[in-house]
């Protein structure tokens, strides 16, 4: 906890304030997220953030590694270029490596590009300088080599030095020349391979609609970058070439004589080889015509048809991209001039929440769909409610969304002139929309504060979260049951079996009563239980005979264990087993914790006396029993199973090892809640007055009981006085 502290108000100090040890935590910090960033974008097609998060984190990367040159890591992102290639593929040394490119977010550093250019090659202020700017395509870079004008090998970039052989795969498209005539006898191509928005959006509907017909699942793609990347990088090149990818070419690697004098010819002699070039692609010898260039690219980008994520500008002479020469990993010729990220307007129309496998509440704006880079948007995150409170969020408001090149879009803004009259504050709910338990923000013990996430309280009996706690209460900490693992839970709970703890105990009597069919039957993709094929399909009976015995075997079970299997939050196995030698059984545990929801109670201070147990722990088994569902499945599970009682400790109460007996009407609480409290605080309760007894609580009624403890000198008070001494 203190780490995670740590690390995330590094990520607030300016990179100029950062101290030298600071610098080398951040960098650390940096160099990890970026590359497990990007081994899931470029390794795996599944990028983990959005590309204006990754430029940012670069950005800082980099700029921390200017300020700090000797504290660069071995592994610093900034010399990573895409990721080491697949060992799925056979592997390929590019004779000339793949690089990345470096970029520019604003005019100014366009302006500097140039500026620096010009300064490295002693130009005059009457020297032009010719910059070519085109279209930056977002898909995935290719290198096709021809020999003798016949295509050998095709590469994808790999990490820049090897990348992978998916010749097979190229050779599927359309776009690419198979041959070339009038070619270098070595001649590598290099450009970037695509799918349009149309195909993009038909291919995942595709996708969906063969899972379906086989029963599965469906997979699709994020954006159309990982469709053409994950096409690309098919072992079966059939399914490549079912696939409909796009080639620009606008670069070239090892070549055995030039292919031209200037960045401009090289492409129109790509054209001519048959090569499909960007018709974005164009000539400037000053910055302000280059800029207007780039903002009409922007202008243009949604009707594209295709994701471009900006411009890149390119010296123009190849004698001067020769002579300014390149970096690690991109060349100082170049730079891509991105976009900022794609922005649409439209109407919140509802916002839904959502509860994650660890009751996490969240919620999710449901948009009237709209296109924003080519993709249509109709969801976007809202995170947790302090978002919608802080931007203030209303379900029928005009938004603007903001899709970054990633999956989920945000919503950056309300206009709020365009607000409706009448439109109401989003309530967030207070109670979990899938099970109908009270959902929480956690408060924070040490700073008071809540938690942004409100959570469900219902572990027990959310559907959201029931496979997670089911997993856990099989768990080798809790119930252990041989044969009863996470695999067959996620069974058992995908059929209908079992949906809580009660169930696994019950599922013998109900195999029995022929309610389910363990032996025969299999579930359909709608959940009906059919026999595969029509026919009885007898599985292996004595597995599920030794199932029953294992399950049986645990209907006696470890205090300790029995408290761990419940799930509250906070409590592992390590609390759960402090809990259960304190409390001794299962009963003083539970009436304990409810009564401790009262912070003002001796309940409340005996548990947090215990050594280990701090406020969070506490507030983890009292939100647990405090939720009526949690305690009506914990009363279904006590129908099946005994937990064992634990020696109990005596603890350090006024009340501890006294004998209580209660008589006549309890006007506050329940004489089974009574008792309960008495027994949490280390008291006995006895049902008859004799000489052992230490106190008699009489309530309104109270009869011969009374009058023998009086007559025997034993203590009696009211309720009143009762509930006092417990500190209630
Ligand atoms: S030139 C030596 N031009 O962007 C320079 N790259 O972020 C090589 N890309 O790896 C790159 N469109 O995959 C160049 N018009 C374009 C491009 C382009 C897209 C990709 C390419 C490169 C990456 C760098």
């Amino acid at each position: 906890m203190a780490q995670r502290n740590k690390t995330s108000d590094l990520a607030a100090i300016p990179v100029k304030a950062l101290t030298g040890e600071q610098a080398v935590a951040e960098l650390a910090r940096l160099a990890e997220i970026l590359n497990a960033a990007s081994k899931a974008y470029y390794g795996d097609d599944r990028p983990v953030m959005s590309d204006a998060e990754y430029d940012a984190l670069m950005r800082r990367n980099q700029l921390i590694e200017r300020a700090h040159p000797k504290l660069k890591r071995a592994d610093s992102p900034s010399d990573q270029v895409g990721a080491p290639p697949s060992p799925k593929f056979e592997k390929v040394s590019h004779a000339r490596a793949m690089l990345s490119l470096g970029n520019a977010f604003e005019d100014d550093d366009v302006a500097d590009f140039i500026a620096s250019a010009r300064r490295f090659l002693s130009l005059d202020d009457e020297d032009t300088l010719a910059m070519t700017a085109e279209p930056k395509i977002d898909g995935a870079s290719l290198s096709v080599r021809y020999e003798a004008g016949v295509m050998t090998v095709a590469a994808t970039r790999g990490d820049g030095a090897v990348g992978e052989n998916v010749t097979a795969n190229a050779l599927t498209i359309a776009d690419i020349p198979k041959s070339i005539r009038n070619a270098p006898a070595v001649l590598e191509v290099r450009g970037e391979v695509f799918m349009s928005h149309t195909d993009f959006e038909a291919l995942n509907e595709r996708l969906l609609s063969e899972a379906d017909e086989a029963g599965r699942k469906g997979e699709t793609f994020a954006n159309p970058r990982n469709a053409a990347a994950g096409s690309l990088r098919q072992l079966d090149p059939a399914i490549t070439a079912a696939r409909p990818l796009r080639f620009f070419a606008y670069a070239w690697g090892e070549v055995s004589a030039p292919v031209a004098d200037t960045q401009t010819d090289a492409i129109a002699q790509f054209r001519k080889w048959g090569f499909p070039v960007n018709p974005l692609t164009e000539r400037f010898t000053a910055l302000e015509p280059l800029l207007a260039h780039y903002r009409k690219i922007e202008e243009m980008r949604s009707g594209l048809g295709y994701d471009i994520d900006g411009v890149v500008y390119k010296l123009d002479r190849l004698d001067y991209q020769e002579r300014y020469g390149v970096r690690s990993n991109s060349p100082r010729w170049a730079i891509a001039h991105k976009f900022p990220a794609e922005k649409a307007t439209t109407v919140l129309e509802a916002i839904d929440i959502q509860v994650g496998r660890t009751g996490a509440l969240t919620p999710v704006a449901r948009l009237s769909p709209v296109t924003v880079g080519g993709v249509v948007v109709s969801n976007a995150t809202l995170h947790n409610a302090d978002e919608i409170e802080r931007k203030d969020i209303r379900v029928g408001d005009t938004v603007v969304i903001q899709r970054a090149g990633d999956v989920i879009p945000q919503i950056l803004e309300v206009v709020k002139a365009k607000r409706k009259k009448g439109a109401r504050k989003f309530r967030f709910p207070d109670v979990c929309p899938e099970c109908g338990s009270r959902a929480e923000n956690e408060i924070n013990p040490q700073t008071g504060k809540e938690d942004a996430v409100r959570r469900c309280t219902g572990g027990l009996v959310c559907p959201a979260q029931a496979v997670e706690r089911l997993k856990h209460f099989v768990s080798r900490g809790a119930f252990d049951i041989d044969g009863l693992g996470a695999k067959q839970i996620e069974s058992f709970f995908e059929q209908a079996i079992i949906r809580e703890p009660a169930d696994i105990f019950t599922l013998e009597a109900r195999q029995r009563s022929g309610e389910i069919d363990l032996y025969t039957y299999k579930l359909n993709k709608d959940g009906e239980r059919v026999l595969k094929d029509g026919a009885p399909q007898p599985t292996n009976t004595k597995s599920i005979d030794n199932l029953f015995a294992a399950i049986n075997d645990r209907r006696k079970i470890s205090l300790a264990r029995f408290i761990n299997a419940l799930g509250a939050r906070h409590i592992g196995e390590t609390n759960a087993r402090l809990f259960a030698t304190a409390y001794g059984d299962f009963a003083s545990f539970r009436s304990a914790a409810l009564a401790a929801a009262d912070p003002e109670s001796a309940a409340y201070q005996e548990m947090l006396n215990l050594d280990g147990v701090g406020a969070l722990v506490a507030q983890g088994v009292i939100t647990f029993f405090g939720e009526p569902h949690n305690a009506a499945a914990v009363d279904r599970l006590l129908h099946e199973v005994t937990p064992e009682t634990a020696a109990p400790v005596a603890a350090d109460s006024a009340l501890s090892g006294k004998t209580i007996v209660f008589t006549g009407k309890l006007e506050k609480m329940s004489r089974d809640e009574a008792k309960a409290r008495a027994q949490a605080l280390g008291a006995k309760v006895a049902g008859s007055v004799s000489a052992k007894t230490h106190i008699l609580v009489a309530g309104p009624g109270a009869g011969s009981k009374l009058k023998k403890a009086e007559d025997l000198g034993v203590e009696t008070m009211s309720e009143d006085d009762w509930l006092a001494l417990i500190g209630d």
